[in-house]
């Protein structure tokens, strides 16, 4: 038997303040997706931005379904948006941020592993690493670079490329 470990990397800011001008506006951003969200039957809304290479920035929200498995989160919803759209795009960054009426959340909210699987592929895709900011509203901001760092095992398989 063999002991192993990882080390997991990530910057911990009290608020939006302590952020550089880009990474919180994009914050600001995820907050404006909010508006989108489609989530009657959890009452949890999600939004994320994009922040890609050359400027633009792309919106997504939580799209829930009375058949709820067929909704999808926010994250996977932007992501998918400008695969289909531009699958030349690069993402730099994304913000998520989430709101509900139900409860107060006192911590950033961190993605689910069906998106960090997504993250990953478009990560890997872009040659690029993608850095993803989650924020509280009015609260701190976890700053993590590199997908690798959220979900260090995530399924791998380049044969699967025919
Ligand atoms: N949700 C997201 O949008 N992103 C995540 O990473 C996890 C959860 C959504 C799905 C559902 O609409 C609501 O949050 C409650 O689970």
């Amino acid at each position: 038997m063999e002991e192993r470990n990882f080390t997991i990397s990530y910057q911990s800011f009290k608020g939006l303040e302590e952020l550089n001008e880009k990474d919180s506006a994009l914050c600001l951003k995820a907050v404006e997706a909010l508006k989108t969200s489609y989530s009657p039957y959890s009452g949890f809304k999600v939004g994320a931005a994009l922040q890609l290479k050359g400027g633009r920035v792309v919106l997504g929200s939580n799209q829930e379904n009375v058949a709820y498995p067929s909704g999808l989160c926010a994250e996977r919803v932007a992501l998918f948006s400008i695969g289909s759209e531009d699958p030349n795009a690069v993402i730099e960054s994304m913000a998520i941020t989430a709101k509900t009426d139900n409860f107060v959340i006192e911590k950033p909210v961190t993605c689910c592993g069906g998106c960090l699987q997504v993250m990953a592929e478009f990560e890997q895709r872009q040659k690029q690493e993608i850095v993803v900011l989650f924020y509280c509203i009015n609260g701190e901001v976890l700053k993590v670079k590199g997908i690798k760092n959220l979900i260090p095992f995530l399924f791998e398989e380049s044969r699967l490329v025919v």
